[in-house]
């Protein structure tokens, strides 16, 4: 049928099928700021303004905009200069995002765009309150909302005519604030600091930002350099901000077909019988696969360095099924309709087998096995036999001598939820060939090298016959550190000649993507009557579902970092007594894998719990405790020498630490202390009759990469102009990496960020990276980039010395210069023409790659206030306080946007997130609507500070933010519904009904 309509204000006459969405034809038709996150309207990402009202285009027919008006984010504005063409350049609203720091991944911002457009033209002058109404049909997973919220606020007073109201914060930096932009001025030359040599800074110095209706986002950037410490717009903004087809999904190809599995709707069982022929015989369908169609190789999905480490238990396709979502068969066809409906052709008899849904039958005797296939290649102390994926034996001196000598032993049972990444954009996958018969993955993933390097032997390819590019990301979170589609869209084009498109739809994503692995743990801590632990227990039973990707990894850091924040070695001869045992068995349940934290959030949940429990069980202020028992800087982390991921470990010594800072000022904060003399629990604040308030604390920490192993790359070139390409492997999700490397570069070589075209990554193209997951892009991947700017430096001194007839090594690079001591310079740009084009020519590139002895923690204090209604077990979270020892901060606007989405997705782990299965190991709830994230009016108060630290082991003094704010947010908030009403809450998420059965005893 034929669509007549107006698109952006220009007239269209378009064919479209009677049953085809809006947000399909717009995409079919090039228009790709509009976004697919699901087909059930809950997202938002496919939001267009229809005759000006913001509406979701996956639930409306094209057909539906017949003579109607659509906008999109095509239409907002463009980037200023087009060559010889100058535009109106970006809305302010636009602008507002780039400069508040409002985009993350950016895969939600076209919709918050123009859900926020919508709002201002209707009403200029927002409450806050009103912004986070029109963003609240809009799901960010990255955000928190601070700075979206932030961003319109800003943008509306832009477009009064008035300048940005100044911050009504509460509690005001400690050095004055910078704004968002770089600083212009230039520094006098003997004010600056040689590149590459960076000062601490002043000790005690605190990074701030406010996360809720402060505008604008005050910063304060480290005095001693420039680039390093300042709140750069990130690198990729502007694209994002323009809905610029950034994303894998937003690539055409002639001839692209599109791919679809057919999942198992049985927990456990054999493919009986298949019949794909009515399949096969469908006009447009090219290529249906089962498993008596591929070569059968045994392989992991787990995006980790070789050797992976954990079982090769998962084939492309196999004839039994282990869970309800494993793959059946494989359709490659011209149209995702017929696609489907070739999925329904398919003619499948199941054998079914008794399915184990409880991790605690797994290991019984006569449990049925998951894991019976010769293949099965085994690691380390994993036994299919029992459905044992891993297991983890560690004793740290004599726990059970030193439990005798406790004064007290504290015991408890814990239980964590199995939860889901859900990034708004699903697994999305490009497969071709191209003209060298190479075949090219183009894939939404962490780990492209990976990635090549694993699907060889699958696709029976060498690995210089892949290539892996990875583009802008819609969100990761851990989901995406795994191989998960690749092989099967690869498959499909192998078996057409044909480029492939997979996607997941929400309802996949849900079901055959992976998740955070339940975990029952017990807790049992030997204590003196002062509070000094003397040792320390946890045994977790860890839940891994159908495979074992990351079993033994994942639970090992459920050990290795919670364990390791109170060394209980407060007994007589200061010797650290702990004892971690974990198993990791296979349920029929849809495959667990990495998720932001990798296992350290379920480690400090009962952690933090138990404390509690510790701390008012001995009648001691549960902040002061934790204190007395914390790590010090100076001394040894307790589990690095017994256990790092499968592989030698090695003693590592914690040279930095702010933890009491943390919690000192987080305490402040939250107003830890207007109560000196704490309450015994129960005795919470009451507002009304059926109200409680109470106050939870957590201590955390995280590690930063895996020592001895993460290793990351870049390469630097210097072009005609004195810009720069910056080459690294390392793989920004939507965290910000490229551009806080970019910083780096930029500090090392003396020129502003945006003279760095960055690029990030592409397996044929940027050195090796071990990609994005454990924290370390930063760290590892910082130091390589740092490494090859030292080298480009060195390089370009030697041709600025021999321009100015001075010595390379007295030259200074500043403000787009390298300058001689007696205050001559030449121009970066004239430095590359005279090296490129006129004597002595070759080309300034240098190359750097980093591996680190060292996996320097992070630290936190994460506070929580809430209110309990005691008749409905209804939690309201009214603040969040995280005060962090991140290491030196490099972008505080991204860094603190990190931390806020990740406390946001922390809550929704403490009272809301939660996978449901029913009886036969279907999940119950595998939409948006039943499984709910927080949404922006959902919010409670944020508020975010960093306490720095300068960490010697790298050149900047950086460590890790990215994973830390997943830990303390559930026993933060648990210890405040304790503090209010004086019952504990083993299980989370704290749901109404959980909270009111604890209450009612139960
Ligand atoms: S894609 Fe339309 S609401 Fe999710
Ligand atoms: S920035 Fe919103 S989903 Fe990533």
């Amino acid at each position: 049928m034929l669509l007549r309509f107006t698109l952006n204000d220009r007239p269209q006459t378009w064919e479209v099928a009677p049953n085809e969405s809006l947000l399909d034809a717009l995409r079919r038709h090039g228009v790709f700021g509009v976004k697919h996150g699901c087909e059930t309207g809950e997202c938002g990402a496919c939001t267009v303004r229809l005759d000006g009202v913001p509406v979701t285009s996956c639930t409306l027919l094209a057909a539906q905009a017949d003579g109607r008006s659509v906008a999109t984010v095509e239409a907002l504005g463009e980037h200023p200069e087009q060559g010889w063409k100058h535009t109106a350049g970006l809305h302010p609203l636009q602008q507002a995002f780039i400069q508040a720091g409002a985009i993350q991944c950016g895969y939600c911002t076209p919709a918050q765009l123009l859900a926020a457009q919508a709002l201002l033209e209707r009403n200029p002058n927002p409450t806050e309150a009103e912004v986070r109404d029109a963003l609240s049909g809009v799901l960010c997973r990255c955000t928190g909302y601070v700075k979206p919220v932030q961003a319109v606020l800003r943008a509306a007073a832009i477009l009064r005519g008035e300048e940005p109201p100044a911050a009504p914060d509460s509690a005001p930096p400690s050095e004055p604030p910078l704004p968002v932009e770089p600083p212009q001025a230039s520094p006098a030359a003997d004010d600056r600091t040689p590149p590459g040599e960076v000062a601490a800074p002043a000790s005690g110095a605190s990074v701030t930002t406010q996360t809720r209706v402060t505008l604008p986002v005050l910063v304060v950037a480290p005095a001693e350099n420039r680039y390093v410490g300042a709140a750069e717009p990130k690198v990729d903004a502007v694209k994002l901000a323009q809905g610029k087809p950034a994303f894998v999904a937003d690539v055409e190809m002639r001839g692209m077909l599109v791919g679809k599995l057919l999942h198992s709707p049985i927990a456990h069982g054999y493919i009986k019988r298949i019949d794909v022929s009515r399949a096969r015989a469908l006009p447009g369908v090219h290529a249906v696969l089962t498993y008596a169609d591929i070569p059968r190789v045994v392989h992991s999905t787990a995006g980790q360095s070789d050797p992976i480490p954990g079982p090769l238990d998962f084939f492309s396709l196999d004839r039994k099924l282990r869970c309800v979502g494993d793959r059946v068969a494989a359709v490659a066809a011209e149209s995702e309709e017929i696609a489907q409906r070739a999925l329904d052709l398919i003619e499948v008899e199941y054998e079914e087998l008794p399915a184990i849904l409880d991790p605690r039958e797994s290991m019984a005797p006569g449990a049925p096995i998951i894991h019976d296939e010769p293949e099965y290649t085994p690691f380390a102390d994993c036994d299919p036999a029992r459905n044992l994926a891993a297991a983890i034996r560690i004793e740290l001196g004599d726990v059970d001598a030193a439990m005798q000598t406790a004064d007290h032993i504290f015991e408890g049972e814990y239980q964590v939820p199995k939860v889901q990444q859900t990034p708004i954009e699903p697994m999305v996958c490009i497969t071709h060939w191209d003209e060298n018969d190479r075949l090219v993955i183009r894939t939404s993933t962490q780990v492209p090298f990976h990635a090549r390097r694993m699907l060889a032997p699958v696709l029976g390819l060498p690995i210089k016959r892949i290539r892996v590019i990875k583009p802008r990301i819609g969100g990761g979170f851990g989901n995406k550190q795994e191989v998960l589609i690749e092989d099967i869209c690869a498959h499909l084009t192998i078996a057409t000649g044909r480029p492939v498109k997979m996607e997941y739809t929400r309802a996949e994503q849900f079901l055959a993507s992976t998740s955070r692995h339940p975990m029952c743990i017990t807790m049992r801590t030997g204590v003196m009557a002062d509070g000094r632990i003397v040792a320390n227990e946890m045994r977790v039973l860890s839940d891994t579902g159908a495979y074992g990707n990351h079993a033994l990894t994942v639970t090992g850091n459920t050990g290795h970092k919670a364990m390791s924040l109170y060394p209980a070695n407060k007994g007589a001869d200061g010797q650290s007594n702990i004892r971690f045992v974990a198993d990791v068995v296979y349920t029929n349940t849809p495959t667990a894998g990495a998720y932001r934290g990798y296992g350290v959030p379920q480690g400090f949940y009962p952690l933090e719990c138990h404390m509690e429990r510790i701390a008012r069980g001995l009648g001691l202020d549960p902040l002061a405790f934790r204190l007395m028992n914390v790590v010090q800087a100076g001394e040894e982390h307790a589990m690095a020498k017994a256990w790092s991921e499968g592989r030698v470990a090695h003693p590592e010594l914690i040279r930095t630490n702010a933890i009491h800072e943390c919690a000192r000022l987080g305490a402040e904060l939250i107003g830890w202390t207007e109560h000196p003399e704490r309450r015994p629990a129960g005795g919470g604040t009451q507002s009304k009759d059926h109200l409680r308030r109470g106050k939870g604390v957590a201590l955390v920490m995280q590690g930063t990469a895996i020592p001895n192993l993460d290793m990351g790359a870049a390469s630097l070139k210097m072009n005609d102009d004195g810009s720069f390409n910056l080459l690294v492997g390392a793989t920004d999700l939507g965290t910000g990496s490229d551009t806080v490397l970019t910083q780096m570069a930029a500090e090392v070589l003396g020129c502003p960020p945006e003279d760095f075209i960055t690029y990030s990554s592409d397996t044929d193209f940027t050195p090796f990276d071990k990609g994005a997951y454990a924290s370390s892009t930063t760290y590892i991947s910082g130091a390589a980039v740092v490494e090859a700017a030292r080298g480009v430096a060195e390089q370009i001194k030697a041709v600025a010395g021999r321009m100015l007839g001075a010595p390379a090594e007295e030259i200074m690079l500043a403000e787009r210069q390298a300058w001689a001591p007696d205050g001559r310079s030449v121009t970066l740009a004239e430095l590359a023409l005279e090296s490129l084009h006129h004597s002595d020519q070759h080309q300034i590139m240098a190359v750097g790659s980093h591996v680190s002895p060292d996996s320097p923690p992070p630290f936190a204090a994460q506070f929580a206030d809430v209110t309990v209604d005691i008749e409905t077990g209804q939690i309201t979270v009214e603040k969040l306080v995280m005060v962090l020892d991140c290491g030196v901060i490099v972008n505080p606007a991204t860094a603190t946007g990190q931390v806020e989405g990740g406390m946001t997705q922390a809550l929704g782990y403490a009272v809301c997130e939660e996978m449901v299965l029913d009886e036969r190991g279907r999940l119950v709830n595998p939409r948006f609507g039943d499984y709910r994230i927080f949404t922006a009016d959902e919010m409670p108060e944020l508020q975010v500070r960093f306490v720095p630290t300068y960490e010697p082991t790298h050149p900047f003094g950086v460590k890790a933010v990215a994973e830390i704010p997943l830990d303390g947010v559930a026993p933060a908030v648990a210890n405040a519904v304790y503090d209010a009403t004086g019952i504990e809450t083993p299980v989370i998420p704290l749901t109404p009904e959980r909270v009111w059965r604890a209450l009612k005893g139960r």
